[in-house]
């Protein structure tokens, strides 16, 4: 019988008594969408699951991503199919990539709080992280629960927040760990996208901040004000009370919602296998009207 146990208040909770494995009943389906509208951050442990019952487990809660054409991978280099966003450390011969090597150096940007997809127009719903071989120490996922944060703000700042329009993009996140070695044409597919600050859950109601560290600036202010604005609120929003960090055991599956959560990954040894596997569910519409763009 599938049920759920909170690990941090009412956030992010513990699923038991399922097999992701074989398929899922529709009531299954219904009660971990019950369940990640409440708790935001799920964890299913003790799930050997294939790449393609990974996909089929997605599969039941929308339309999935593909990451060809964002970030920084050209064809063949891919490891996984094109609908799993490959968090691992490995090359596509799986040995573990170099130190220096420009992807892992770019995939570092992990380490950074973000939300998945915000840079892409219309961003993820649901991100469903699955953990095949982990490391023994550090790799933790770190969530931050935006709605308890948001609701922690005084008035005088959910009413700045209020109707403010952020733009988004990988470039951002980039700079910000001095890694600024992009093409024009990669940096053509990271044009900013633009994003509400304060979005409501469309299941909960729940008022949440929307930020990330791909924020570059918020429309109608000057750069380093936005900067130091938004600098501000993710130090509020990632106050250790909002947090619940992840560690993994071999074949956790952490199911998130992109809506109202942020997270990073913890550093660990570079020379230790990683291979974390993610498919996200795409969303269905946009944060700003398009006329408002
Ligand atoms: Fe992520």
């Amino acid at each position: 019988m599938l049920a759920f146990r909170p690990l941090h208040g009412t956030f992010a909770a513990e699923a038991g008594g399922v097999d992701l494995t074989r398929p899922l009943t529709g009531e299954q389906v219904a009660a971990i969408e019950a369940a990640i509208a409440k708790y935001a951050v799920l964890v299913f442990r003790d799930q050997r699951i294939t790449d393609d019952q990974q996909l089929d487990f997605s599969r039941r809660f929308g339309d999935l991503e593909e990451t060809r054409g964002t970030g920084i991978s050209k064809p063949g280099e891919q490891r996984l199919h094109p609908a799993f966003a490959d968090v691992s450390n490995l090359d596509t011969d799986n040995s573990v990539l170099a130190r220096d090597n420009r992807r892992r150096l770019y995939s570092l940007g992990n380490l950074l709080w973000h939300s998945d997809s915000s840079f892409k127009p219309v961003p993820a719903t649901y991100s469903l992280l699955s953990g095949r071989v982990v490391v023994s120490k550090g790799g933790e996922t770190e969530f931050a629960d935006m709605r308890a944060a948001y609701d922690a703000l005084d008035d005088a700042t959910k009413a700045e927040a209020a109707d403010l329009i952020c733009e988004h993009s990988l470039i951002y996140s980039r700079e910000a760990l001095g890694f600024d070695d992009l093409s024009e044409a990669e940096r053509a597919t990271m044009r900013p996208v633009r994003q509400v600050l304060v979005r409501a859950h469309p299941v909960s109601g729940r008022k949440s901040l929307y930020l990330a560290s791909h924020i570059g600036t918020i429309i109608g202010w000057p750069v380093p004000e936005a900067r130091a604005f938004i600098r501000d609120l993710t130090e509020h929003a990632t106050q250790r009370r909002f947090v619940y960090s992840h560690q993994w055991r071999p074949f956790d599956l952490v199911m998130w919602d992109n809506r109202c959560t942020m997270h990073r990954a913890r550093r660990f040894d570079p020379a230790q296998v990683r291979d974390m596997r993610r498919t996200t569910v795409a969303g269905t519409a946009r944060t700003v009207a398009l006329a408002a763009e």
